[in-house]
């Protein structure tokens, strides 16, 4: 299933390639999305994710809303349109719903979505549609409960999910479904959540196991690939496959029957789509992140806090974007072993 690497270095100054001011990397990559990680905080403590003792950011290093909104401003003048809100998970940061409303309202932005674990969706779904959200991603893994409880390391809160998920719904937040499959643990569960998408008409998005887990449990052998997951699914839901969104991560396939449920596979690890990212990521802490598979980080804080101008700010962005790395499809290639870079819950995916 893996592809034939589809970028080389196209460009050697950032200044040069800026087509009408967009941001774009050395191997011509243009961003379009940005992934804002608003806490590193989380009520939950997924085994696939959290370190058993996380370290918090100190306060006063996040970002305020103001510096978000500020930085997004400018990100969208050079070409970001979509934003998705992460975390750790974002509803812990107070009154998150203020911060999707300022970013609704930043010229140039046409949807801002959010990637939470749906624990405070039953109470937070109704004003976060009313503060302008267009929808949310929620994580589940499981459809037991009890193996639902072992791997957030909470309890009993598997109900109150699946209420946050109706919830969104009837609110009319579009709705996706994330769930992180791993060999020997939840495998067994694929048919029945791919159920789940059929019954109620959701995207289902299954996500291969990445290298940044906190515990430092992943290896190969624990990650079932996208290809397994379809032809498992395909036994029960015979699938047809929709053409792939320009930098999407996901391929996308069709129920063959009545259903509108969609099933997504995320094949981060077996076929990566790198060639075509439009993602660039901005930590809580203000570091922008131009790939999650990349150790670079470049610090945006300390500009925004000595008040430097838009300019200047755009200048570091621009700066950094450029130095995108080519991303995980070219270490398999080049078999570089894959590497923990960061715990997803500092980055949120
Ligand atoms: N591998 C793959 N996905 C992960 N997530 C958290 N940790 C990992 C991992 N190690 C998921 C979250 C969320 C999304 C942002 O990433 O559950 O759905
Ligand atoms: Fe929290 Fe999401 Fe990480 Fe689970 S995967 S611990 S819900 S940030």
């Amino acid at each position: 299933m893996r592809r034939s690497l589809s970028i080389g270095r196209k460009v050697k100054d950032p200044n040069l390639m800026s087509d009408k001011g967009s941001l774009v990397d050395s191997f011509g990559r243009v961003a379009a999305k940005l992934r804002i990680s608003v806490t590193d905080r989380c009520n939950f403590q997924c085994n696939f994710c959290m370190p058993v003792h996380p370290v918090w950011l100190p306060h006063d290093e996040i970002l305020s809303f103001e510096e978000i909104t500020r930085l997004s401003t400018i990100f969208a003048k050079m070409g970001i349109n979509k934003i998705r809100l992460s975390g750790g998970e974002p509803t812990m940061r107070k009154d998150v719903e203020k911060l999707v409303r300022m970013l609704v309202g930043v010229p140039g932005i046409e949807s801002v979505n959010m990637t939470t674990n749906g624990f405070q969706l039953v109470d937070k779904a109704a004003v976060l549609k009313e503060n302008g959200l267009r929808g949310v991603t929620v994580s589940l893994h499981t459809l037991k409960s009890d193996r639902f409880d072992e791997i957030t390391a909470t309890r009993n809160n598997f109900d109150r999910v699946l209420d946050g998920i109706k919830k969104a719904k009837e609110v009319g937040l579009k709705m996706k479904i994330n769930c992180v499959v791993i060999k020997g643990y939840n495998k067994d569960e694929i048919i029945d959540l791919a159920r789940l998408a059929y019954e109620e008409e959701i995207t289902m998005r299954f996500i291969e196991f990445m290298p940044f887990d906190g515990k430092r449990l992943w290896g190969f052998e624990r990650v079932f690939g996208g290809e397994g997951i379809v032809r498992e699914i395909s036994r029960e839901y015979p699938l047809s496959k929709l053409s792939r969104e320009h930098g999407s991560t996901a391929e996308i396939y069709a129920f063959t029957g009545e259903s509108k449920g969609k099933i997504g596979v995320i094949t981060s690890i077996t076929a990566p789509f790198c060639g075509d990212c439009d993602r660039v990521r901005l930590k809580a802490d203000g570091k922008v992140v131009p790939c999650l598979f990349g150790s670079e980080e470049f610090d945006i804080r300390p500009l925004l806090r000595r008040g430097d101008s838009d300019k200047k700010l755009e200048e570091f962005v621009k700066k950094s974007f450029f130095q995108k790395s080519s991303g995980v499809e070219t270490m398999l290639k080049e078999q570089v072993p894959l590497m923990h870079i960061r715990p997803m819950y500092t980055i949120g995916g």
